[in-house]
């Protein structure tokens, strides 16, 4: 009786037993809470640019300017995201993965960028947020993916002046108190360096301003101020559970052979490598060797405006594509940034080297340079020129085989227990992808952007499998 007792026990919980193991023990598995998403923004899927009341962005006027876009490309209908989110809702649905990170847009909300709102653009993001949760899916809403009110460029410069961030700031936290009883993460900024580099230094990207070395740094102080005003103002505002954090794309430095002396290396070279981005907003003051680095060109700035930028934050998002080598030098700044060989593989958007190193080392230096506790990682994927073959199925074999690699590296750290608590793949859908149009496309979900018609890729189904498994596939 007893033996058959117990073995009637231990028929019983065999097979939770056994779901145990596959989710702590095995080799390739991720922690039994992790979070598996995906990630987009406004402009690249919504269309719908001037629909119900929205104000022109920065990104509308610059995609109407012949030139700046390749193929001549807009994001004026896009995926048609704004009038198709539950068909799309759907799709996400079927991969498995209960996050989802989308983006607010501003102009929607607030159609000059200051005054009065604009009820039709919230309700949008209101109908979302409840299908989203009614398909067993958690929103996490970014504030700000780059599409600027138009009207804060022309009355202000934009980035250029605090006005822009305080604006940002009154913004965050209207949105934040509309929808904090439903979203529970808020991300400030998508990108500092992006939407700032890019946007006011090499003019690719709207406004396309190219700005000397002393206006720049200005840029990027009002952008960390800005980021800093969001976070105080959607305490005072969001429900107290609200968790707040931001997707930075911080420079990840990757040790180019694991010796102590390179690791050290990359330790001091993340920290100086971001310093007018992250670290400011972790440690509240910009390193000597930036400022010195600045000189006369430094950002003016009060020890106010510091405070306000180190806002204490609740977990750090990283967007992580591409890594930076280092290696330890025995002269000054102590670290060398290795340029790419002429033969590094990349993948099909120029900029983007392929080094799954970065998805580990990016965390890991969260974790030791500043005792990050709460880390995600808010976005990586790649660009691929996809094409459905005969058949009509999208064979992207170089989408499968990035994404094993980098969630091996991902699953290393979270082995070492670094505290990555998920991941959001960029992109479930093919988008708007800025400059270089609809050319290269990031999504797991095919677009046939002449008929919107969504087709899931080979890829699709790579990642549902790691998120049924939650482990890598
Ligand atoms: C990131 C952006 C995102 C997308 C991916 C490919 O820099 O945040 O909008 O364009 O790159």
């Amino acid at each position: 009786m007893k033996l058959a007792g117990a073995g009637a026990l231990a028929a019983n919980s065999a097979a939770p037993a056994a779901a145990e193991k596959t989710n702590l023990g095995d080799a390739r598995s991720f922690p039994r809470d992790f979070l598996w998403g995906s990630a987009t923004s406004a402009y690249q899927i919504e269309g719908a640019w001037n629909d119900d009341g929205k104000g022109e962005s920065i990104w509308d006027r610059f995609v109407h300017t012949r030139g700046k876009i390749r193929n001549g490309d807009t994001g004026d209908v896009a995926l048609d995201h704004y009038h198709r989110y539950k068909e799309d809702i759907r799709h996400l649905k079927a991969l498995g993965a209960r996050a989802y990170r989308f983006s607010i847009s501003w102009p929607r909300i607030f159609p000059q960028g200051t005054g009065p709102a604009n009820g039709k653009g919230l309700a949008f993001y209101d109908r979302l947020t409840d299908e989203l949760l009614a398909n067993g899916i958690q929103p996490f809403a970014t504030l700000y993916h780059w599409d600027l009110p138009q009207a804060l460029q022309d009355n202000f410069g934009g980035w250029q002046s605090a006005d822009t961030a305080k604006a940002f700031a009154d913004y965050a936290g209207y949105v934040s108190a509309k929808l904090s009883d439903r979203v529970r993460y808020f991300f400030t900024i998508n990108e500092l360096a992006a939407f700032v580099e890019l946007g006011y230094r090499t003019g690719v990207f709207a406004p396309g301003l190219t700005l000397p070395p002393g206006r720049l740094n200005q840029v990027r102080h009002n952008a960390v101020l800005g980021h800093g005003l969001a976070v105080r103002a959607i305490r005072a505002s969001a429900k107290p559970s609200t968790k707040i954090g931001l997707a930075d794309n911080s420079i990840p430095a990757v040790p180019l052979v694991e010796t102590p002396e390179a690791i050290a290396a990359a330790e001091h070279a993340m920290r100086e490598l971001n310093a007018g981005y992250l670290t400011v907003i972790l440690e509240g003051r910009y390193t000597e060797a930036y400022l010195a680095s600045a000189g006369a060109d430094a950002p003016k700035f009060t020890a106010e405006d510091l405070r306000a930028i180190s806002s204490p934050l609740d977990f750090v998002g990283i967007n992580v594509y591409t890594p930076t080598y280092v290696r330890a030098i025995g002269t000054a700044p102590g670290y060398e940034v290795v340029p790419f060989s002429r033969s590094h593989p990349r993948m099909a958007s120029s900029w983007q080297a392929f080094g799954p190193e970065a998805v580990y080392w990016a965390p890991r230096h969260l974790q030791k340079l500043w005792n990050v506790k709460d880390i995600y990682i808010t976005e990586n994927g790649c660009g691929t020129a996809d094409a459905p073959a005969a058949d009509g199925i999208v064979y992207d074999t170089d989408r499968i085989m990035f994404l094993r690699s980098y969630l091996s590296m991902l699953q290393r750290a979270t082995a070492e227990n670094v505290p990555v608590r998920g991941y959001f793949l960029w992109s479930p859908f093919d988008n708007f992808e800025w400059a270089d149009g609809y050319e290269t496309r990031f999504g797991l979900i095919y677009v046939d952007f002449a008929t919107q018609k969504r087709t899931p890729k080979a890829s699709a189904a790579y990642y549902a499998e790691v998120v049924k498994r939650n482990a890598v596939a």
